[in-house]
């Protein structure tokens, strides 16, 4: 494995979406059969919710045992649980509604009450039911156009302190605070998954997973599991600038888009 990751270019969004569903389900049912359970951080924003979509429908609702399901969130915005840019209630829109999942088997971020507050609680609510190295089987990732990924954004990320399991921070590009997981925790997981797409990613991408190691302008960067895998989901549009793509060996570019 690339020590940045395998990265698999699929030929649209769509295809990203499946992807990522798929590989939720095959990471749920291998850590179910394995460990009795399945713990996984979903990401935000926009990319993840298609695949959210996908989990909620037909076969693939059927391949879990929701039961053994435990959903942690990678970040949040501090915001209600019902505002519309909250991730918890877009996951809960997408897909946590549609599935029979324990509600005592999602913990959601606190967004609404104090960030500091909120920070500590999750903290607390991941080492009671994790241990004090919290290792999820997956944690899911998007990419910001400026390599943020969860709510570790440029300027934050070297002020979290490297003990930390959760930190809150104002991201001055959101004009908000935030609460995210740490690379700590993160790092520690069992498996990580980014999915990325569409051409305004495709400057972030290919310095992230390309380029000299610049943690402090690419915070993404700090995403390296300590013993975990780490694969990156990406459609052609995201992939455009990456040196990697003249190279793909064609039967495996095709062997990804069929
Ligand atoms: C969030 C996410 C954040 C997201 C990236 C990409 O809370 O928004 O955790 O890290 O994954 O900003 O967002 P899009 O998928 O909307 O492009």
């Amino acid at each position: 494995m690339n020590e940045r990751g395998d990265l698999l270019v699929y030929a649209d969004a769509g295809a990203v979406a499946l992807a990522l569903a798929e590989y939720f389900v095959a990471t749920g049912e291998l850590a179910i059969a394995e460990r009795g359970k399945f713990t996984v951080a979903l990401s935000g924003g926009n990319t993840p919710r298609a695949a959210y979509e996908l989990l909620a429908a037909g076969p693939l609702c059927a391949s879990l045992s929701w039961n053994d399901v435990f959903i942690y969130f990678g970040d949040e915005r501090c915001v209600p649980p019902g505002d519309e840019r909250s991730n918890y209630r877009m996951a809960r829109e997408a897909f946590l509604d549609a599935v029979p999942i324990p509600s005592a088997n999602v913990a959601r971020m606190r967004g609404e009450i104090d960030p500091g507050l909120a920070a500590n609680e999750y903290a607390s609510i991941l080492r009671a039911s994790l241990g004090e190295l919290p290792r999820l089987d997956l944690v899911m990732l998007g990419l910001g156009e400026d390599g943020h990924t969860a709510s570790l954004f440029p300027g934050i990320a070297q002020e979290i302190e490297g003990n930390s399991l959760v930190e809150a921070a104002y991201a001055q590009s959101q004009a908000m605070w935030r609460l995210t997981m740490t690379p700590k925790v993160i790092n520690a997981a069992r498996r990580v998954v980014f999915a990325v797409e569409g051409a305004a990613k495709a400057r972030a991408l290919a310095a992230v997973y390309e380029g000299p190691r610049d943690p402090i302008t690419y915070p993404a960067q700090l995403v390296q599991p300590s013993s975990g895998e780490l694969r990156w989901l990406v459609d052609e549009a995201a992939a455009e600038l990456l040196r990697l793509r003249a190279r793909l060996n064609t039967s495996a570019y095709k062997e990804h888009n069929t």
